[in-house]
C-alpha cells in the first residue's frame, strides 16, 4: 500500500470544519488527521480534538512567526498537506515555502468576493447581508502569502433570501462546508476529480 497522507489541520476558534475533516478520514485508510494545530488558548477546536481522539497542540503568534517551532513540528509528523479550518493568522512564510500548493483553506464567501484582512466568519455573512447579496457561498483554495487569494480549487454557491439574517446565512452556509470540504481535500490530496455542486 501506499504511504497514508497525512494532514494538519490548523484552526482558531470554534472548529467544526476540523471536526467534519476528521470524522470524514476517521474510517479512510489512505488519509490520517494526524494533529490539529491551534493558535488561541481557549479554541473549543481542543475540546473537539480531545473528543475525536485527536492529539491538539497549542503555538502562539511568537511560534508562527518568530521561530521554526511549527515547521519543525510538522516535519517531525511527515504532515503532506495542511488545511487551514477557521485559520485566521496569515500563514507565515516558512510554512509556505515547505508546503508548496499544500496548504488549502476554505473561506466563508465566493471569492474574491468578501475575501481578505477582518473578512473572517460571521464578518462575512454580516457583510453579505448588508450588501442584499442575492447569492453567497464557499471557496476552497490554495493558500499564498495574501489573505485569501490563491488558486481556487472548488466553490459551491447558496441562495441569500431577503429575509436571511447573517445567522441563516451562516447555517447555509455551514451545511456547503460539511458536504464539500472533506470531500474537495480528499480529491486534492489523492489526485482525484474535484466534486461538482
Ligand atoms: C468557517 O466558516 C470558515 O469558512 C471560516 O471560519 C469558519 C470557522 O468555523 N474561515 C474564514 O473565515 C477564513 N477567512 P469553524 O471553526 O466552526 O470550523
Amino acid at each position: 500500500m501506499s504511504k497514508v497522507i497525512q494532514l494538519a489541520i490548523l484552526a482558531s476558534g470554534n472548529g467544526t470544519n476540523a471536526q467534519q475533516i476528521s470524522e470524514y478520514f476517521a474510517d479512510k485508510p489512505e488519509v490520517n488527521v494526524n494533529v490539529i494545530i491551534y493558535n488561541k488558548r481557549d479554541a473549543y477546536v481542543a475540546t473537539r480534538a480531545e473528543k475525536l481522539g485527536i492529539e491538539a497542540r497549542y503555538f502562539n503568534r511568537h511560534s508562527f512567526y518568530e521561530t521554526d517551532d511549527v515547521l519543525t513540528f510538522l516535519k517531525s509528523r511527515e504532515i503532506d498537506y495542511v488545511i487551514l479550518a477557521g485559520f485566521l493568522l496569515l500563514v507565515p512564510e516558512n510554512l509556505l515555502a515547505a508546503f508548496p500548493n499544500r496548504i488549502i483553506n476554505i473561506h466563508p464567501a465566493l471569492l474574491p468576493k468578501y475575501g481578505g484582512k477582518g473578512m473572517y466568519g460571521h464578518n462575512v455573512h454580516e457583510a453579505v447581508v448588508a450588501n442584499h447579496e442575492k447569492e453567497t457561498g464557499i471557496t476552497i483554495h490554495i493558500v499564498d502569502h495574501r489573505y485569501d487569494c490563491g488558486t481556487t480549487l472548488f466553490q459551491a454557491r447558496c441562495e441569500v433570501l431577503p429575509a436571511d439574517t447573517a445567522d441563516d446565512v451562516a447555517a447555509k452556509i455551514h451545511l456547503l462546508e460539511k458536504e464539500y470540504f472533506p470531500r474537495v481535500i480528499e480529491a486534492v490530496v489523492l489526485n482525484k476529480p474535484i466534486p461538482k455542486q
